[in-house]
């Protein structure tokens, strides 16, 4: 817990460095890691859309927040901070007529256009609660997460192009609300078809439903006054996936939020009003919302966004991007590297790159070789690397390496005002050098503070496993020097190119299917996706596998889940390695798909024999 004064001085002066309130907070930290309850700066208020425009406004409001690029590279608008604010107040006026008030929940389904963020801060200037859903979730991982927030309002478009792939995105929603339970009273569409004049499009309209973004701000004032909400008000809800089948849904509060975005933009890259900064993220995920909108917003930041494929109309496309608008400041995955660096030296040559002064990466362990080529061949030894540790629940980036210690593969050293520890199976903290979990050891700002409607299960996932400590999931190595190595996952979440899933929620759309009696999910690991999915399934006696069982297995992820999710490898066997209380294991199973030789313990299984067998069926 916060045990000394520093550590209430350290956050009093950084909230009032990079935060605008409209009255100050009385009591910077209180709460108790034993019941969960954690407030930052009660009395404090503030209004999230007022920090990220308004309060530019008065000297810097040509200058632009967004360059957008589409699909198409000559698909492109610049939007300045005065435009920023007059879309926002348009569309928040809007909302408000509606009848959305305070604390009403709106869900934001949306590839990555101007809009998106447009809806973001107009939920945050009302004090609505945003909750954004990733694009490529299909229909039914919509409907879940409208049920679980109980969004009144949805704002979709109609459809797009990712690539060279058309997104029947209304149809998906149509898909998800017609005939099913749920809160949505209105469904408000982004004309994105108007982009796609080579195909037929077929939308579907419910007319006392829908509603047309264009129809629904016209006529709106270009003011709305912010809301003064409290510190502790709920900024957005964010679902992401954990060991259990079902999405969490992780509630991020105004201030607390708000403060570390910025101040984190501001530090972690050493932001100067000159930067052109490019995060190659989506808003669906923590890493668009922490810095796509809110941290490089809240530092009147110019960036630029991207709503295409990485590898369309080519591998350069990316490289293009970053000379076209002139980016310093780089933000992406190792996945997106990866991709990049299998190309060879050739797809480099097409751009000078020039422009860049430092890489950022985040969301999977950045290997060694992949920092070194990110340096000298994308970077040209020109650039810092900063390898960004944290995750949607830490709300803001906790480890980073400092500009003056550069160690490939290594997120930096721990704070003393974010410790982040190493924890050994009984929980306690190992010192010096070692390998444990990472734990963080005091509460910070931008940590989320439950999970919707389930306060009990963010306990136990979080502050019960080891009191005093946060529980990350994550497991980490530490150097004679302090500097901190990711090494993954210790629980059963999946990540694939830095897309989070748990092997529970795959598992269970896989069981639906009736030749199905018994699935096991794991990660495996793949020299471009960091991860891959591997699923182990077993038949029900009498069932045959055929390649229409295979690719009916990968259309129910696609529906159920996204395409993202799709197993690599499904492997039909003849059971699974369990323990005598029934528990199948999964350890063993992702040693065999990651071709370990040692399979540790197996003595606790009822059926021993079956791990050679597996090595034989899955290797045919
Ligand atoms: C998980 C969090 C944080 C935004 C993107 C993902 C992994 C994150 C790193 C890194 C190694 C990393 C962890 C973490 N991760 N950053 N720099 N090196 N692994 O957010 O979906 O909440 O996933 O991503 O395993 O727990 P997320």
């Amino acid at each position: 817990m916060l045990a000394n004064n520093t550590d209430t001085k350290f956050w009093d002066k950084q909230a009032t460095n990079f935060i605008s309130w409209f009255s100050k907070w009385h009591t910077t930290y209180s709460g108790s890691w034993d019941t969960g309850d954690t407030k930052w700066f009660a009395g404090g208020k503030l209004n999230a859309s007022y920090n990220c425009i308004d309060r530019h406004l008065l000297d810097k409001s040509d200058r632009i927040a967004f360059m957008w690029e589409g699909n198409e590279a000559n698909q492109n608008i610049n939007i300045s901070y005065q435009q920023l604010h007059d879309e926002v107040c348009k569309l928040a006026n809007a909302m408000k007529n509606m009848g959305i008030k305070k604390h009403d929940k709106v869900c934001i389904y949306l590839p990555m256009i101007p809009e998106a963020i447009f809806s973001m801060l107009a939920c945050s200037r009302i004090g609505a609660i945003h909750t954004v859903v990733f694009a490529g979730f299909s229909h039914n991982a919509l409907l879940d997460r409208i049920q679980a927030s109980e969004a009144k309002l949805l704002i979709t478009a109609d459809a797009y192009m990712r690539g060279d792939k058309y997104i029947a995105l209304k149809n998906n929603v149509d898909l998800a609300l017609n005939n099913h339970h749920n809160s949505i009273a209105k469904v408000v569409v982004v004309d994105q078809s108007k982009y796609i004049t080579n195909h037929n499009h077929n939308i579907n309209w419910i007319t006392d439903r829908d509603i047309p973004y264009e129809d629904f701000i016209s006529n709106q004032a270009v003011t709305c006054q912010p809301e003064p909400m409290d510190a502790e008000d709920p900024l957005f809800i964010l679902y992401t996936s954990g060991s259990t089948g079902k999405p969490k849904g992780v509630v991020h509060t105004t201030a607390g939020y708000l403060l570390q975005s910025c101040m984190s933009f501001n530090n972690v890259f050493n932001y100067t009003s000159s930067d052109i900064y490019f995060c190659a993220a989506d808003i669906g995920w923590i890493t668009g919302h922490t810095y796509i909108v809110y941290g490089p917003l809240a530092n009147a930041a110019t960036s630029v966004i991207f709503s295409g494929m990485p590898m369309y109309p080519d591998e350069t496309r990316i490289l293009q991007i970053i000379d076209k608008y002139r980016v310093s400041i780089f933000y992406t995955s190792p996945t997106a590297l990866r991709m990049l660096m299998s190309k060879g030296d050739q797809a480099l040559s097409s751009s000078s790159r020039h422009s860049l002064r430092l890489l950022g990466s985040v969301g999977e362990p950045l290997n060694p070789d992949v920092w070194r080529w990110y340096q000298h061949k994308l970077g040209k030894d020109n650039c810092k690397i900063v390898d960004t540790w944290w995750q949607t629940e830490t709300g803001s980036i906790m480890l980073h390496p400092t500009t003056d210690n550069q160690l490939p593969g290594s997120v930096g050293k721990s704070t003393d005002y974010m410790p982040v520890v190493l924890l050994d199976d009984d929980g306690n903290e190992i010192s010096g050098t070692g390998t444990g979990m990472l734990a963080i050891a005091k509460p910070w700002p931008s940590q989320v503070r439950t999970l919707y409607n389930n306060h009990q299960f963010f306990m136990e996932t979080y502050l019960q496993c080891y009191p005093g400590y946060f529980f990350s999931g994550d497991k980490a190595h530490r150097d004679k020097n302090d500097n901190l190595f990711i090494i993954g996952r210790m629980d059963d979440v999946i990540n694939v190119s830095g897309h989070r899933v748990g092997s529970a929620e795959i598992e269970n759309v896989l069981i639906e299917h009736p030749k199905i009696a018994e699935t096991a999910v794991v990660a495996t690991s793949h020299n471009i996706k960091g991860e891959c999915i591997s699923a182990f399934v077993k038949l029900i006696d009498g069932c045959k596998a055929n390649s229409e069982l295979y690719s009916k297995l990968e259309q129910l992820i696609n529906e159920k889940i996204g395409a993202f999710a799709r197993p690599e490898n499904i492997f039909i066997v003849t059971d699974l390695p369990k323990t005598r209380s029934g528990k199948i294991m999964r350890r063993i199973l992702r040693d065999l798909v990651n071709n370990k030789t040692e399979f540790g313990d197996t003595s606790t299984l009822t059926n021993p024999e079956i791990v050679n067998d597996l090595r034989s069926q899955i290797s045919r």
